[in-house]
């Protein structure tokens, strides 16, 4: 049986690392702030939105919660992030995404100043990761699956590692963090048109999953022994659930957890990193703002 990997756990190890950090600038007359921009009234989204927020004030990081109606325009959404562009008490920007289809997300991403991209989807930030320039933003989700990697204690230099989707969000970054000098990981990026993928998958030493199709990854596509990571988050339709669905990952938890070596629950393994990485990238920001 896997050993659990809790990424509760660890994410109270870095929310703990961002409290001393934001009580140093803190000393130095800083408060670290955060605007999250959602557009539109995406449940899921509207939850992610919350707990941002509620994360900030919990830690003492200013934030402002930024709502734009579903019918927002690109004009609207792009004054908003040039004005939070301008705002000193602003560290670090986030548009939610996806936005609704009138948004040409591209391009709000391309108007946010890379010094405040805290979401690491700036092009700039996505050449300094590809450069392995330690100046930039690594996207939150990736950067939380690497430390999660970590803390299980499990060796990536040499280790064959097969992540699994190429979003710009989650799979490509991730491939970019794997490889990295210091991880030092062969890497493979899977996908849709991915031929053989349960024997490609097979190879892993380490799985990463981000593909958004509940329970997609089965037992035989996992190597006995494995470390596995579920980046997905989907809700799936279940009538005896209070809310009339439950949360599950693209992994079929319980027969690959009888075969992996180590797996991330869902929820209580990604999603909590993702959050306190995010924490990380502000304070990030906000250090980088004074200097
Ligand atoms: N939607 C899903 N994950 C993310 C994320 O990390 N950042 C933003 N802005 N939107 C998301």
């Amino acid at each position: 049986m896997a050993t659990l990997i809790d990424g509760k756990k660890v994410a109270e190890e870095v929310l703990a690392e961002c409290a001393q950090e934001i009580a140093e600038l803190k000393e130095q007359g800083i408060t670290p702030g955060l605007a999250v921009v959602l557009v539109g009234e995406d449940p899921a989204s509207q939850v992610y939105v919350n707990s941002k927020a509620r994360k900030c004030a919990e830690l003492g990081i200013h934030s402002e919660k930024i709502v734009l109606s579903k019918e927002a325009t690109q004009a609207e959404v792009l004054e908003t992030v040039k004005r939070l562009n301008t705002d000193p008490a602003i560290h670090g920007i986030l548009v939610q995404s996806p936005p609704p289809p009138q948004i040409n997300e591209e391009e709000i991403v391309r108007a946010i100043d890379p010094a405040k991209d805290v979401d690491g989807f700036h092009p700039e930030n996505v050449a300094k990761l590809a450069l392995e320039d330690a100046s930039g933003f690594v996207p939150c989700t990736p950067a939380g699956c690497m430390r999660l990697i970590k803390a299980a204690g499990v060796e990536t230099s040499g280790a064959e590692a097969v992540v699994v989707g190429r979003s710009m969000i989650v799979g490509k970054p991730m491939a970019l963090l794997l490889m990295a000098r210091g991880s030092d990981a062969t890497v493979t990026v899977a996908h849709s048109r991915t031929r053989d993928l349960a024997e490609v998958c097979r190879r892993a030493d380490i799985l990463v999953a981000a593909v958004g199709i509940p329970e997609f990854i089965r037992a035989d596509f996992v190597k006995k022994g494995a470390t596995v990571i579920d980046v997905g988050i989907n809700r799936v339709e279940d009538a005896t659930a209070k809310r009339g669905y439950r949360l599950c990952g693209d992994v079929a938890y319980d027969e690959v957890a009888e075969k992996a070596g180590s797996i991330t629950p869902v929820p209580g393994g990604v999603g909590p990193m993702t959050i306190a990485m995010l924490m990380k990238n502000t304070i990030k920001a906000a250090r980088a703002a004074k200097a």
